[in-house]
């Protein structure tokens, strides 16, 4: 089975935009939940606090599964590899379970950082690789470029946004999409829809938002520094939306709200 689909692994916490104690503390309200998936980056500047929330946890490494990205700026044969190895350090780890390329690169050239990626995987820094913010045209791509697995792309994914041509890629290429950007920074409370639907599960808007995008056959990674809302989105295992519900779900996807686009990212692609 594709790691991140275990029923643990499908929810990972995000690290981002946090850092120092207010990580380390939200690290451990999210242990203490049942998180045992984290995702950071090099971009993020808290794989360290990461790593030491994490070892502060006392658990075993094979309990934990953990995400980091090599930040486009260390996409040259000479930063990569090093970029990697301090990656690993800063984490207190001898692997990463999956390390993704965080951006397409920005000269519209994917050959080198994906052939990067694989020399890091055979060199044993990381059980699996993938991808994150590639177009449905770069995860083909990628697929004819790398020779083992590629087991995620993780894309902003939410209903307020179309993303049946990354789905759709999915299917055709064999690489899983995961989400991130999963309640678009709150702009899904706006809808009043969520909390209408929620009242006849007994669930909040938020946790019927994530249990859209796990039908919808996504992991999820969620960030919050509050311990209720850490919990709630981890406790979205015990309900199915009807396909009625998804249906009037899916009809929001028209809104085409992005939260990371071009003005928060100046070298993202072309987005589908
Ligand atoms: N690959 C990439 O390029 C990329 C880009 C962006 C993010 N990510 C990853 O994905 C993770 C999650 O994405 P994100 O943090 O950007 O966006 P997000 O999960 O859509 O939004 C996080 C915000 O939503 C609030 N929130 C979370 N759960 C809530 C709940 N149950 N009820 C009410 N409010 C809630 C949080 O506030 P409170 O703290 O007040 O709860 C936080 O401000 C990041 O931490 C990062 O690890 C990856």
């Amino acid at each position: 089975m594709n790691i991140l689909f275990s029923k643990t692994w499908q929810r990972s916490f995000g690290t981002f935009p946090l850092k120092d104690s207010v990580l380390e503390a939200a690290i451990a309200a999210a242990i203490e939940t049942g998180y045992r998936a984290f995702d950071t980056a090099q971009m993020y500047e808290n794989e360290s606090t990461t790593g030491a929330a994490l070892a502060a946890s006392g658990l075993p490494r094979s309990a934990l599964c953990v995400t980091t990205k090599v930040g486009v700026g260390n996409f040259t044969t000479g930063k990569f590899m090093p970029s990697v190895e301090a990656s690993l350090a800063a984490l207190q780890l001898d692997q990463v379970d999956m390390l993704l390329l965080h951006w397409p690169d920005p000269s519209g050239d994917n050959a080198r950082s994906l052939d990067l990626l694989q020399e890091a995987q055979a060199r044993g820094l990381t059980r699996h690789i993938g991808l994150s913010n590639y177009t449905a045209a770069m995860m083909r791509e990628a697929r004819a470029r790398v020779s083992g697995p590629l087991v995620v792309n993780q894309v902003e994914f939410h209903p307020l946004l179309d993303q049946s041509r990354l789905l759709a890629a999915a299917n055709e290429t064999g690489i899983p999409l995961s989400s991130y950007c999963s309640v678009a920074r709150g702009e899904v409370f706006r809808y009043p829809l969520f909390a209408e639907i929620g009242a006849s599960y007994g669930k909040s808007a938020a946790q019927i938002v994530l249990r859209w995008i796990l039908q919808k056959g996504l992991p999820i990674t969620t960030m919050s520094t509050k311990p209720e809302n850490i919990r709630a989105n981890f406790e979205v295992m015990d309900f199915t939306l009807s396909s009625i519900d998804m249906a009037r779900i899916d009809a929001l996807n028209a809104t085409g709200f992005r939260v990371v686009g071009r003005d928060k990212v100046p070298y993202a692609p072309e987005f589908d």
